[in-house]
């Protein structure tokens, strides 16, 4: 049986305090909700998405007041500052946790990652339940994130999701950013629908940026468990185009992503070509670049998928983090 859709928010929220797992859209991409203070639906979480329990959680709340049974006070100030100035909205700040937050969330971590979502259905729900909700992108582990209902149905099964709250309003297409505050600093651990600039230019501090990735699970990095090299991937193989006139010469069976319309001589042989923008705006690309990744791998007729390059600035960094990332395993084959 396939997992329900619907706009039943009551009933999802009664689906998450009887300790089910319910997938809800977001303003970012499409979550998977599970009662934060019900141990065994968030180790559900981990199983039902095959995630590695190193890899933690981020916790959703509907209010500030909600802080209070989550991070250790004194609350940093500048996290606070942050949380005024880009919440609800699609900024996850790291902060000390408090004692009440189960050590499953954070993977043992003394932080804990929060957010306030602005979704109205997201806010909705949370306002349903009382209970901050975890919820990590409803995808499988290290697979495309999920930007439509369908998304999330084709990935799981009823056992798993008890519901899939409909989508009611766009979606900017990318994860949160992640950020992570020690003292006076603001270190990005994940780029995301808020661009570096913005923060920067709405604060008025220089963020400061983490390169350290692992390449396996057995190498873990300190700060952010879940950045992994490959993640966010199609199941055939992706390439990275830089050169738009390598596009003359595909292999047999390619599929071309381009974010905005091209001279028609390009890419002849191609056999399928899908745009994620008409004007080469990033929110535009930012918003469709998973939809187009998933059609792409579900098209029988496309063997491999070719995706243009974008500069890595503002929105743009987010976008070629997860192309990257998408791409991990065949980058050095281009
Ligand atoms: O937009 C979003 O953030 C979506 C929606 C559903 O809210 N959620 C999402 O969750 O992208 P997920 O689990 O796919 O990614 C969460 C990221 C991971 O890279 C994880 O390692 C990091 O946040 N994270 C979570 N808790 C953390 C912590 N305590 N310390 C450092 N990084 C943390
Ligand atoms: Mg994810």
């Amino acid at each position: 049986m396939v997992i329900p859709i619907g706009d039943d928010i009551a009933y999802a929220a009664k689906l998450i305090l009887e300790g089910k797992l319910v997938a809800f859209p977001t303003e970012t991409v499409y979550g998977l909700g599970a009662d934060s203070l019900n141990v065994n639906a968030v180790v559900k979480v981990f199983e039902v998405k095959q995630r590695p329990t190193f890899d933690p959680l981020i916790v959703h709340i509907h209010d500030l007041s909600q802080l209070d049974i989550l991070w250790l006070k004194p609350f940093n100030k500048l996290a606070l500052k942050l949380a005024q100035t880009f919440w609800p909205g699609p900024l996850t700040i790291v902060h000390p946790k408090s004692s009440q937050v189960h050590d499953i969330i954070t993977s043992g971590l003394s932080n804990v990652a929060v957010r306030m979502p602005s979704n109205t259905v997201a806010r909705r729900l949370l306002e349903l339940t009382h209970h901050p909700i975890v919820a990590p992108s409803a995808n499988k582990f290290g697979a495309l994130t999920s930007t439509k209902a369908e998304h999330v149905t084709k990935q799981f099964n009823v056992l798993e999701v008890a519901y899939v709250l409909e989508l009611q309003e766009d979606m900017q297409g990318i994860e949160s950013t992640v950020v992570l505050i020690e003292n006076n600093n603001c270190i990005i651990l994940r780029d995301g629908a808020i661009s570096q600039e913005e923060i920067e230019n709405q604060v008025h501090i220089r963020v400061v940026r983490l390169n350290n990735c692992s390449d396996n699970f057995n190498n873990r990095p300190l700060d952010s468990p879940g950045l992994l090299k490959s993640h966010y991937a199609p199941k055939k193989p992706l390439y990275i185009i830089t050169d738009l006139y390598s596009l003359n010469s595909l292999p047999v069976g390619s599929g071309v992503i381009l974010h905005s319309k091209k001279d028609d001589n390009l890419c002849t042989n191609a056999v399928k070509i899908l745009y994620t923008s008409t004007n080469f705006t990033y929110a535009e690309i930012a918003q469709n670049l998973f939809n187009v990744l998933h059609i792409m791998d579900d098209s029988p007729e496309v063997i491999q998928i070719f995706i243009e390059a974008v500069t890595e600035q503002g929105l743009g960094r987010a976008i070629m983090d997860r192309i990257k990332k998408a791409a991990f395993k065949y980058i050095s084959q281009t």
